[in-house]
């Protein structure tokens, strides 16, 4: 049984669909041991106390300097003893102690495909709003592993998503959401809890 740590900022809508992909059998043989946040204001935590998982919120703001809460934050994760760390809207820089720790062991989901519109300042609407200026045709999302860069780790999965006329950054941002990220994710965490991903 893979014990999954999932680690969120924002409203949860992807920790949803790996909770909801548990639930009806998408994902088999892993479990989500937690759900960290880094913000008490996130909708996330909410959708993990309502699936009865363990939530725990610890946030930067709450120490005098970075390495504290870094400690904190390795402590809690090794606490849960997790096989796999999902990073799912988590807008932390990830401790170099963590990354070593679980190399190879920590996945990301980013709403682009990667290489293009990545990198350090490139999240949330951000993402969109780069590709609508750019004027791409298709968009989508990645995940990936995580190491010591940003959004440079090894490509595990990606999957494409038509840009509209018309389409403003929340709309794009909506859909690729619903047409990549939500089927792209729990994928992933069921082909590691299977073997197929190595
Ligand atoms: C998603 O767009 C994801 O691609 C990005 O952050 C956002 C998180 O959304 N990494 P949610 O908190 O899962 O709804």
């Amino acid at each position: 049984m893979l014990r999954v740590a999932v680690c969120v900022s924002g409203g949860g809508t992807n920790l949803q669909a790996i909770i909801d992909a548990v639930a009806d059998g998408t994902i088999t043989n892993a479990k989500i041991v937690g759900v960290f946040s880094n913000n008490p204001g996130a909708y996330a935590l909410k959708r993990a106390e309502d699936a009865g998982i363990e939530g725990c919120c610890i946030s930067p703001k709450d120490f005098s300097d970075r390495s504290e809460f870094n400690k904190a934050f390795l402590a809690k994760i090794d606490e849960w003893e997790p096989d796999l760390i999902v990073l799912a809207g988590f807008l932390v820089i990830i401790p170099e102690e963590m990354i070593a720790r679980y190399r190879n062991r920590m996945i990301n989901i980013h709403p682009s495909l990667i290489p293009s519109f990545c990198g350090t300042g490139f999240y949330g609407l951000k993402v969109h709003e780069e590709a609508l200026k750019r004027g791409v045709k298709v968009t989508g999302a990645t995940v990936h592993f995580v190491d010591e860069g940003t959004d440079t780790g090894r490509i595990i999965a990606q999957k494409a998503v038509e840009v509209l006329d018309g389409d403003t950054p929340e709309v794009l941002q909506r859909r690729v959401m619903e047409q990549a990220e939500w089927i792209l994710l729990p994928k992933a965490i069921n082909d590691i809890a299977n073997g197929l991903i190595k």
